[in-house]
């Protein structure tokens, strides 16, 4: 279960608290603001890539719905939790059964990154669906609905968040600057902006990585630190590929993954974006532009809803293969 404890955190400090709060998403929000007036929903199922407002968007009804009594008819479930599928399962089934307190008839049960169940646990996530649909809503967020089984889909009201708007994203940054008694250059903005390409917890994240230390945030101290982190990694574990050393490649791409809980499509961006400044004699240019075309293929059939872990280990190998043909 997430802590939501930490203020210093810019994202969780400034997350909305209202559905009438969150900017962006216009063919999302104002459905699930009437079903708050209401009272009413079916179970619903949360599409999208991260940092498009899914978690944001279940806490926002849950507070709505609710009121101050929000935490004693909400539960959120972390799917990829190390404890098991097998304690979700109980706790899920504790929770759903008991009756629900208050006026509103059932309680909220938010599962997040329902896409890394097995299709297993998914079939018996369904059995408690069906079976305490009286009590309890589900929520489930995914990055992509293709990996949920189509009994789940078709149980629930699908929404699909899509990246944020530029303007969204600018939208929500000059409130948080404007919060904390910052100033920012509109050339900052911009350059935030384009850098988390509608993710807004990356947009926040740099924000606050950006500001520290200064009171007028420009767009230098955001240069300083947009993609630094993720792309350091990255060029390390290319590295070890192009050294035809795979397994290292793969450990770091495993680190990637469980240590820094980068998705699939992130590292995969960040790979594309360092292709370009690697040298020729390490890569030649014939190398990176079968690697670039391979990679178009790989980001297809990611957004396809294909495995992470093997599209990109299938990258690494094939930076490996190349590099080991030409050695
Ligand atoms: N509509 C929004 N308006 C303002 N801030 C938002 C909005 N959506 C997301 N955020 C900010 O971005 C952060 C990440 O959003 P989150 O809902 O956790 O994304 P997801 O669950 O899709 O990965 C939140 O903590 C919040 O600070
Ligand atoms: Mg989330």
């Amino acid at each position: 279960m997430a802590d939501r404890a930490s203020e210093a955190v810019w994202v969780e400090k400034y997350r909305p608290t209202s559905l009438a709060d969150m900017v962006g998403q216009e063919s999302i929000v104002p459905l699930l603001r009437s079903y708050a007036a209401q009272r009413s929903l079916p179970h619903l199922l949360f599409a999208g890539p991260p940092g498009t407002g899914k978690t944001t968007a279940a806490l926002c009804l849950a507070r709505d719905l609710y009121a101050d009594e929000w935490r004693q008819s909400f539960l959120e479930l972390n799917s990829s939790d190390e404890r098991g599928i097998d304690t979700v399962r109980t706790t899920i089934k504790g929770y759903a059964r008991t009756a629900p307190i208050g006026s509103v008839g059932f309680k909220l049960l938010f599962l997040d990154e329902a896409d890394n169940l097995t299709s297993e646990a998914q079939a018996s996530l369904r059995r408690l669906m069906e079976r305490y649909s009286g009590s309890c809503r589900f929520i489930l967020s995914c990055n992509y609905s293709s990996r949920i089984i189509d009994p789940i889909q078709s149980r629930c009201a699908v929404f699909r968040f899509r990246a944020y708007s530029n303007e969204a994203v600018h939208t929500q940054l000059k409130k948080v600057v404007a919060a904390e008694g910052k100033k920012a250059t509109s050339e900052a903005l911009e350059t935030i902006v384009t850098a988390s390409s509608g993710d807004m917890r990356r947009a926040i994240n740099l924000l606050q990585l950006a500001s520290t230390g200064v009171a007028t945030i420009t767009a230098d101290s955001v240069k300083e630190h947009a993609t630094v982190p993720l792309r350091r990694e990255v060029e390390g574990m290319i590295g070890a590929a192009v050294a035809g050393n795979f397994h290292e490649a793969r450990d770091r791409l495993y680190a990637l993954f469980t240590d820094r809980g980068a998705a699939g499509e992130e590292i995969l961006r960040a790979i594309h974006s360092y292709l370009p400044d690697i040298g020729e004699t390490v890569l030649p240019a014939r190398e990176k532009v079968r690697l670039l075309e391979y990679l178009g293929e790989v980001d297809f059939r990611l957004a396809q809803g294909a495995s992470d872990r093997i599209q990109l280990e299938a990258v690494l190998a094939h930076i490996a293969a190349g590099s080991a043909a030409l050695h």
